[in-house]
C-alpha cells in the first residue's frame, strides 16, 4: 500500500473515537461545500481539482524549461516569498541529498532561494557568490510588487544584464506570475521573458502544484509526473464520496478542531527527519494564514526531532497543557546506514551494533510518543511510506484539503489573508512610498 495513513488513536482520552465519530456529518458537509465550491472564498478554490487536471503536455513544457536552465546555469536562484517560495523549498529540501550543494562534481545546478527576507548581509553574500558564476533566475510573484522578491530580483537582473546580451538574459530569466496583470507581467512582456501563469483562482499558499512549485522542482531534477500523480490520487482519496474514516483529510480536520475546542490551542508539527523541516515551514503558512483570523485559529508551530527534544523537549513534556502534536513520519528511511561494533565500546553503543540508524530513530519516536501522551500531549500520526515524489504529492494535497475543511469547520474563510497587509502599510509609510503620505503623517505622530 503506497498511501498516506493517519492514526488518531492517541488523542484519547481527551478526544475519543466516539467524539470524532459525532463530527462525521458536519465534517463531510464542509467537505462537500469545499468540493462544490459554494462556501467562503470560493473564487480561490482552483487548487481543489488541480492535480487531476494537470496534463502531460503541461509537465513536458515545464521539463523543457527546466532542462534549458539546468544546461545554462550552475546556480538557479528561485526568487519569491511565502506562497511563492515555501512549496518548492519544501519538496526540493525533502528530496535533495542533504549535502547536495556541497557536492564537488555536480551534474546539475545548485538551487538557491532568495527574496524571502530583507537581510542586507544575506543579499551581499548572494551577490558575492553569484558575481563570477553562471546563474539563472526563476522569479515568482503573483502581484509582482512584493517588496522582498522585487528588491532582490532588481539586483540579480542588473547583474545578468551587465554580463550578457538581451537575448541571453531572456534565456536565463523565467517569470511565474499573474496571467495578465501586475508589474512582473508587464516587465516580462516588455523584455520577452518566458512566463508561466499563477491561476487567478489559486492563492499563494495553495500554489505548490502550479508552476510556482513545479518549475523549481523540475529544475532540481525531480519527477513531476510522480508528484502530480500522488496529489491526484489524494484528490480522489479525499473526495466527498469517500467514507469519513477512509478520508484522512476529513479525519485530521475533525480531530484537530475537537482538540482545539478542548483547549489545545497550539499544534506542533513534528518530524523525525530533518529533510522535512521545510515541509513544516510550508504547513505553518498553510494553516496559519488560512485559520488565524477573527480572533480564532490553532497556532501552528513546528519542531525537528530528535534535535529539538534537546531544546524544546522539556516544555513539550511539562509546560502549559495547551498543545498537541502531529507527527509526520516516514515509514522507512531511503538509505541504509548500519551501526558498527567497536571493541572498546566506551560509548556503550554495542547493544545497537548491526542495527540501522532508522531503527533507533523509530524507537526514539515511539518512546517520545509514549512520554508525551503520558504528559498530556495528544498525538496525531501521519505516515507516508517513503520520502519520494509520489508520497510528497499525497502529503501536500492531503494538508491542503484538510486545511480547507478545517477552516470551514472553524467558521472562517481559509482562502484570504487580510491581516498580512497591516505591517506592509506601516513599512511603506515609514519608507515614504508614494501614495502613503497620509499614513506617513499618522505614523510619524505615533512614533515621535
Ligand atoms: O499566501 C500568500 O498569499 C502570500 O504568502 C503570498 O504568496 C506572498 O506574499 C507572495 O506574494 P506574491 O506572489 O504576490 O509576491
Amino acid at each position: 500500500m503506497r498511501n498516506l495513513k493517519i492514526d488518531v488513536s492517541q488523542v484519547a482520552p481527551l478526544v475519543s473515537r466516539q467524539m470524532i465519530e459525532k463530527e462525521k456529518e458536519k465534517t463531510l458537509e464542509q467537505l462537500k461545500v469545499l468540493s462544490d465550491k459554494t462556501g467562503k472564498g470560493n473564487d480561490f478554490l482552483g487548487w481543489v481539482d488541480l492535480p487531476s487536471q494537470i496534463t502531460p503536455q503541461q509537465i513536458e513544457t515545464l521539463n523543457q524549461t527546466a532542462a534549458r536552465l539546468r544546461r545554462k546555469a550552475d546556480y538557479v536562484v528561485v526568487v519569491g516569498i511565502g506562497g511563492s517560495y515555501l512549496g518548492a523549498r519544501a519538496v526540493i529540501d525533502a528530496l535533495n541529498s542533504s549535502f547536495d550543494h556541497l557536492q564537488p562534481k555536480r551534474t546539475h545546478p545548485v538551487i538557491l532561494f532568495a527574496g524571502q527576507n530583507i537581510g542586507e548581509d544575506y543579499t551581499y553574500d548572494l551577490v558575492k557568490l553569484l558575481k563570477d558564476q553562471s546563474f539563472a533566475i526563476i522569479v515568482i510573484s503573483k502581484s509582482g510588487t512584493t517588496t522582498e522578491p522585487a528588491l532582490v530580483f532588481r539586483i540579480l537582473r542588473e547583474m545578468l544584464e551587465s554580463k550578457y546580451t538581451k537575448e541571453e538574459v531572456k534565456e536565463r530569466i523565467v517569470a511565474v506570475t499573474d496571467a495578465s496583470q501586475g508589474a512582473l507581467r508587464t516587465l516580462a512582456v516588455q523584455e520577452g521573458y518566458e512566463t508561466y501563469v499563477i491561476p487567478d483562482d489559486v492563492g499563494g499558499r495553495y500554489s505548490v502544484l502550479t508552476p510556482v512549485g513545479l518549475l523549481p522542482i523540475a529544475v532540481a531534477g525531480f519527477n513531476l509526473v510522480e508528484l502530480v500523480l500522488g496529489a491526484a490520487d489524494m484528490e480522489k482519496l479525499t473526495s466527498p464520496e469517500v467514507p469519513f474514516w477512509d478520508n484522512p483529510a476529513a479525519v485530521y480536520a475533525a480531530t484537530r478542531n475537537l482538540l482545539y475546542r478542548q483547549g489545545k490551542k497550539t499544534e506542533i508539527l513534528v518530524n523525525y527527519n530533518p529533510k522535512l523541516h521545510f515541509v513544516a515551514e510550508w504547513w505553518k503558512q498553510l494553516f496559519g494564514e488560512s485559520e488565524g483570523k477573527e480572533g480564532k485559529g490553532i497556532f501552528p508551530a513546528a519542531v525537528d526531532f530528535t534535535t529539538d527534544l534537546h531544546s524544546m523537549g522539556q516544555w513539550i513534556q511539562e509546560g502549559e497543557r495547551t498543545i498537541f502534536e502531529t507527527v509526520v513520519a516516514v515509514a522507512a528511511a531511503h538509505r541504509r546506514v548500519l551501526i558498527p561494533r567497536d571493541e572498546a565500546n566506551l560509548d556503550k553503543l554495542n547493544y545497537l551494533a548491526g542495527k540501522r540508524i532508522d531503527e533507533v530513530n523509530k524507537m526514539a519516536e515511539l518512546g517520545t510518543r509514549l512520554a508525551h501522551t503520558d504528559g498530556g500531549v495528544p498525538n496525531i500520526r501521519i505516515e507516508i511510506p517513503e520520502l519520494g515524489e509520489y508520497s510528497l504529492g499525497q502529503l501536500l494535497y492531503f494538508f491542503e484539503k484538510a486545511c480547507g475543511i478545517s477552516g470551514y469547520i472553524l467558521g472562517v474563510n481559509p482562502f484570504d489573508q487580510p491581516g498580512v497587509e497591516a505591517y506592509k502599510k506601516n513599512m511603506f509609510a515609514l519608507l515614504g512610498k508614494p501614495g502613503f503620505e497620509k499614513e506617513t503623517k499618522v505614523i510619524q505622530e505615533r512614533i515621535k
